[in-house]
């Protein structure tokens, strides 16, 4: 682990590589204790980020994964925040005699989710099936409100709260729910609840009003002598806004340049992408699949690796990797190495199929893998995996030209192969 550590340099980033919950948190949790400041840069509480520790499983969707480590967590301006769902989760870590408060930092950039958004991301999810290609399929947290309001600089920031709460001349927050009230019902027919909203701003400001921090305290957070940082990606890479499977995407940036943007990190300071991949693929939601299996082999994938949701509990759509979206990631994200996570999804398979390009009939590709029909839960060195375990993991690093340094071998802290 020292010489891994040593070749990810001081600042790392974590980037799914996939539609998301590749296992990022996991592999955040094992590299925070190493690090100084965990960031999440992007995305809302869309996101949900599983680890297991001594067989207690945390799920953590606007803090980062990291959390439970007693260092500096920051949370970016590309973020969009419901306050009631961070709270939550500050209380949650209390409840476990963790608390991150005094560590916590939030950038006065980040944008505020309103409980109502949630209403117009399930409304703007209706008419989409009713008038265009279809619905989207959301996690419904109000992402695409917030990241609509923030494009037409209408949006209200962390660094609004103390503005509300307060400065000695108060900004006027009744007005200013009056007349979001007044426009989401003539847009999109949705009732606000300003005592709510109003609520929701003040118990969050008393929580974590003075965690808010201004851009330069960003910077120097960040840029502090020495300091070790983690950026832990939020969504992956195919659900970009710019570069993923439009209009099936989020509405954020989530590849690493977005990471550093959502951040204010320049880039030239990034030593080290880890690209994560599950040894499958899943996705939650609407949009392009070409080696899912809707069968009984998508179901066998599913139930092995526990495949549904952390923030919606829908069921995972699964299927096989597929070599060129991980190619594309590669060449998107620059990655260092891999993390290939839940190998031991794969134990029992006959067979292992993995996606090439598409052939003349528009169809995909498939080299196939003996699989290794044996267990790999737990494994720790790569020379202890099965044969044809270690052969699928080389062929990953043939035909993406990046090596695979970290393999999940379960969901558990030290069920992972770290290896330089
Ligand atoms: P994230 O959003 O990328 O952080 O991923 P999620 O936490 O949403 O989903 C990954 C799921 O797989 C979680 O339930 C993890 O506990 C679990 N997990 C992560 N790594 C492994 C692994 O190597 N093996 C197995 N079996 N489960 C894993
Ligand atoms: P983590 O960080 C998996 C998907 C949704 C939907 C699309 C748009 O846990 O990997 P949104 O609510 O963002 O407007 O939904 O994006 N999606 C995710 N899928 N993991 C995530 O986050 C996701 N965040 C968004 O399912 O298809
Ligand atoms: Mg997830």
């Amino acid at each position: 682990m020292k010489e891994l550590l040593q070749t990810l340099g001081p600042v790392c980033a974590v980037i799914g590589a996939q539609w998301g919950d590749e296992g990022k948190g996991k592999v955040i949790d094992i590299l925070a204790e190493h690090f100084d400041v965990i960031a999440r840069a992007c995305g809302g509480a869309n996101a949900g980020h599983t680890i297991v520790v001594n067989g207690k499983k945390h799920v953590f969707h606007l803090l980062p994964a990291g959390s439970l480590h007693e260092k500096k967590i920051l949370l970016g301006s590309g973020m969009v925040i419901h306050l009631p769902t961070l709270l939550e989760e500050i209380q949650t870590l209390r409840d476990a005699g963790i608390d991150v408060v005094p560590r916590l930092s939030i950038s006065a950039g980040a944008h505020i989710v309103l409980d109502y958004y949630r209403d117009i991301d399930g409304v703007m999810e209706q008419r989409r099936t009713e008038t265009s290609g279809g619905k989207i399929g959301t996690t419904k947290r109000g992402i695409g409100p917030a990241y609509i309001e923030k494009a037409a600089r209408s949006g209200m920031r962390m660094g609004n709260l103390s503005g509300y709460f307060s400065s000695p001349i108060k900004a006027d927050l009744g007005k200013e729910l009056r007349v979001r009230k007044t426009l989401a019902k003539e847009m999109f027919g949705v009732d606000v609840d300003t005592t709510t909203e109003e609520a929701n701003l003040r118990a969050a400001y008393d929580t974590v009003g003075s965690c808010v921090i201004q851009m330069d305290e960003v910077f120097t957070l960040l840029q502090g002598t020495g300091k070790r940082i983690l950026i832990e990606g939020a969504q992956a890479t195919l659900l970009d806004i710019d570069h993923g499977t439009y209009p099936y995407v989020t509405s954020s940036s989530t590849t690493v340049a977005g990471a550093l943007q959502g951040l204010g990190l320049p880039p030239k300071m990034l030593t080290s992408c880890i690209g994560v991949a599950k040894a499958y693929c899943t996705r939650v939601g609407e949009g392009e699949f070409l080696t899912e299996e809707t069968g009984e082999i998508g179901e066998r994938l599913r139930e092995r690796g526990g495949e549904y949701g952390a923030t919606t509990g829908r069921p995972r759509r699964c299927g096989w990797l597929h070599m060129p979206d991980l190619n594309f990631s590669t060449h998107i994200n620059g990655f260092s190495c891999w993390n290939i996570t839940k190998l031991d999804v794969l134990d029992e398979e006959d067979i292992i199929r993995v996606g090439g390009p598409r052939g003349t009939d528009g169809t995909v590709t498939f080299t196939e893998l003996p699989g290794w029909k044996t267990s790999t839960r737990g494994i720790t060195a790569f020379e202890d995996l099965p044969k044809n375990a270690q052969t699928f993991l080389r062929l990953i690093e043939e035909r993406t030209s990046v090596p695979v340094n970290f393999i999940g071998t379960g969901p558990g802290r030290e069920e992972m192969i770290c290896r330089s």
